[in-house]
C-alpha cells in the first residue's frame, strides 16, 4: 500500500492499523543534534489519548511511545528516529458484527472495492487510531521548528453548529473542546451530550494558527505553502474542507478588500492568511479545517452486506461523538511536519 509516506525532506511513514499489535512511524530526514526525549512525544501523544473526555471514545489506550532508532543519550543524530506506540486496549469482539457489513460514512466499503480484503476491526488503516502515530511524529517535527522561532497552536472554531465568539488564548486549554471562547464551549457541551441521548454523532471546524514563521517557505509551483497544508490536513480522516486566511469569503469580496495593504512596515491586514503565491509572507498563518461528524453511530441507518444484500446497521462498541476535540492535537502536528519540511528545503537553498 502506497501514500503512507510524507513530506520532501522532514520525511513521515506511518505504519499499523487500529487492532494490531501497535501502530508506529518513521522520521527519516531530522537534522542531528536535537534534543529529543520520550517525554517530548509523550506530552503531545497525551493530548489526542482516547478516553479523556465526555464525547471522546472510552478506549482506554495508554499511548506509550517508544523511541527506537535514531536517538543517541539525549540528542538526534541524523539516522532514521523509529517511534512505536502498542495498541494495549484492543477489542475485537466489538466488531464481530461487522465482519460482513459495510458502516456508511466509513472506510470499509471503499477498502473492500480497493483491495478486495479488509481488517474491519476498529477501521484498520483508516482508523483514528493512525493519527497516534503522526501525533508521535509531529512532536519531533515541533522541535525542529521551535529552534527557528516557529510555534503551532490550534482550536476549536465551531462544534455541531455552535462557533466561537469570544477569543482568548488562555482559554484554550481551561476546557475540555479547547475552545478559546468557555461559553460557546459550555454550549459545545450541551450539544455533544443531545448528539449521545440520540445515538448521533457531530462534526466542527478547527483552527490552525503558525506564529514567528519567516517569510520566504513554501516552493513554487506544486509544492506551495498553502497546497502542502491543505494536502496535510486532508489527509485526516472526517477533514472534508479547508481555508486559508480569508478562505471561501474571499470569493465574495472585492480585489480592494480581498488584497493586503503593504506599509513599510509590513503587511496591514492578512486576509491572505500567511501565504502569498504559495510562500510565507511573515505575517500568522491561519487554517481551518471542518471535520464531518464521525461516522461510526447507534442510530440505524441502511448499508449493504459483502453480497451486495440490503442491511440495517447500528454500529456500537467505542467510538468518539465528535473528532474534535481529539484531532487538535493531529492537525497541529501535521502542520508542524509541513513547517519543518519548508524550513529544511529553504534551508537547503540559502
Ligand atoms: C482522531 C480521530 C478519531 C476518530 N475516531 C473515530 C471513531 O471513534 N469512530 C469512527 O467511526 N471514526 C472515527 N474517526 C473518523 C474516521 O477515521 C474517518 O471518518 C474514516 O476514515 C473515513 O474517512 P473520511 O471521513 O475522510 O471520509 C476518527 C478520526 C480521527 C482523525
Amino acid at each position: 500500500m502506497s501514500g503512507n509516506t510524507f513530506g520532501v525532506i522532514f520525511r513521515v511513514t506511518t505504519w499499523g492499523e487500529s487492532h494490531g499489535p501497535a501502530v508506529g512511524a518513521v522520521v527519516d530526514g531530522c537534522p542531528p543534534g536535537l534534543e529529543l526525549s520520550s517525554d517530548d512525544i509523550q506530552g503531545q501523544l497525551n493530548r489526542r489519548r482516547p478516553g479523556t473526555g465526555q464525547g471522546s471514545s472510552p478506549r482506554q489506550e495508554e499511548d506509550r511511545v517508544e523511541i527506537l532508532s535514531g536517538v543517541y543519550q539525549g540528542r538526534t543524530i541524523g539516522t532514521p528516529i523509529g517511534l512505536l506506540i502498542r495498541n494495549r486496549e484492543v477489542k475485537s469482539s466489538d466488531y464481530e458484527s461487522l465482519e460482513d457489513i459495510f458502516r456508511p460514512g466509513h472506510g470499509d466499503w471503499t477498502y473492500f472495492k480497493k483491495y478486495g480484503i479488509w481488517d474491519h476491526r476498529g477501521g484498520g488503516r483508516a482508523s483514528g487510531r493512525e493519527t497516534a502515530a503522526r501525533v508521535a511524529a509531529g512532536a519531533v517535527a515541533r522541535k525542529v521548528i521551535a529552534r527557528a522561532g516557529i510555534e503551532v497552536f490550534a482550536y476549536t472554531l465551531e462544534l455541531g453548529g455552535t462557533a466561537v465568539e469570544d477569543f482568548s488564548r488562555a482559554e484554550i486549554p481551561k476546557n475540555r473542546f479547547l475552545c478559546p471562547d468557555s461559553r460557546a464551549a459550555e454550549k459545545m457541551g450541551e450539544r455533544i451530550k443531545a448528539a449521545m441521548v440520540e445515538g448521533d454523532s457531530l462534526g466542527g471546524v478547527v483552527e490552525v494558527r503558525v506564529t514567528g514563521c519567516p517569510p520566504g517557505l513554501g516552493e513554487p509551483v506544486f509544492d506551495k505553502m498553502d497546497a502542502d497544508l491543505a494536502k496535510a490536513l486532508m489527509s485526516l480522516g472526517t477533514v472534508k474542507g479547508i481555508e486559508i486566511g480569508a478562505g471561501l469569503e474571499a470569493a465574495r469580496m472585492k480585489g480592494s478588500m480581498s488584497n493586503d495593504p503593504i506599509a513599510p512596515g509590513g503587511f496591514m491586514a492578512n486576509r491572505a492568511g500567511g501565504i502569498l503565491a504559495g510562500i510565507t509572507n511573515g505575517e500568522e498563518i491561519v487554517i481551518r479545517a471542518a471535520c464531518k461528524p464521525i461516522p461510526s453511530i447507534e442510530k440505524e441507518q441502511d448499508t449493504i452486506d459483502l453480497h451486495g444484500k440490503p442491511r440495517r446497521v447500528s454500529v456500537g462498541g467505542r467510538h468518539d461523538v465528535c473528532v474534535i476535540p481529539r484531532i487538535i492535537p493531529v492537525c497541529e502536528a501535521m502542520v508542524c511536519m509541513v513547517m519543518a519540511d519548508h524550513l529544511l528545503r529553504q534551508k537547503s537553498i540559502s
